[in-house]
């Protein structure tokens, strides 16, 4: 008998917000795959360079969105459907909603066109839940330290308010599950707070990796 189906989880939310940390402790706790975009295979790693690099070639709102596609395109072909065909859990640092926040909300691309090339591209394939850590835009760009800026985080104030309303609107307007938590609680109550709706989303038999 075949592995019944893993669930697929995103986390989303504007740079800084402290996604990356949950991705991880969600993750672990699952003992789920873990993975991000862009920039999860070798062709996602290349494309994230040309997106995201400061001082690379110059790049138009449309070739990026068209970027972040092809990342998610040979992301879930190459990562998320096989894991989730094999019955794993697959949680992702950013996917779908990020595209239509930064490329739709940020750069003002068309929302219907977006959502048309954002389906295309992952093969119809959504997240099983969403989760927005929301955090200030201030308090964000606070917890970002150290490093070289990318192409995103040095753009203007406006740029990642816009971003941030973008996922809010997204996560109360949309056919995809959403969690919103607020991500100004401590990294051990944001992370209770989303076990607790992947226990939901798990059913009876609880999620993988047991009781917590
Ligand atoms: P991320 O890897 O989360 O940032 P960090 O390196 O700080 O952990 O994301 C990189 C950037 O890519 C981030 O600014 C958001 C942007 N992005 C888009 O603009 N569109 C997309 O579809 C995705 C997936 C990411």
């Amino acid at each position: 008998m075949s592995a019944p189906r893993g669930r697929l989880i995103a986390l989303e939310g504007i740079d800084g917000c402290g996604k990356s940390t949950q991705a991880r402790i969600l993750a672990g706790r699952l003992g789920a795959v873990s993975t991000f975009e862009p920039g999860a295979t070798p062709l996602g790693a290349a494309l994230r360079a040309l997106a995201l690099d400061p001082g690379e070639v110059p790049v138009s709102a449309r070739a990026e969105a068209l970027l972040m596609a092809a990342d998610r395109a040979q992301h879930v072909v190459q990562v998320i459907a096989p894991a989730l065909d094999a019955g794993r859990w697959v949680v992702t640092d950013r996917y779908a909603a990020s595209t239509l926040a930064y490329q739709g909300y940020g750069r003002g691309l068309d929302r219907d066109e977006l959502d048309s090339l954002v389906d295309w591209a992952a093969a119809g394939l959504r997240p099983d839940l969403s989760v927005l850590l929301d955090l200030p835009v201030a308090a964000a760009a606070a917890r970002r330290h150290g490093g070289t800026a990318d192409r995103m985080e040095s753009e203007a104030d406006e740029f990642h308010l816009r971003v941030a309303d973008g996922f809010r609107e997204l996560a109360a307007d949309s056919a995809v599950p959403w969690l919103v938590v607020d991500a100004t609680g401590s990294v051990d109550s944001v992370a209770s707070t989303i076990w607790g709706a992947v226990e939901a989303l798990a059913g009876p038999d609880g999620p993988p990796g047991g009781p917590r």
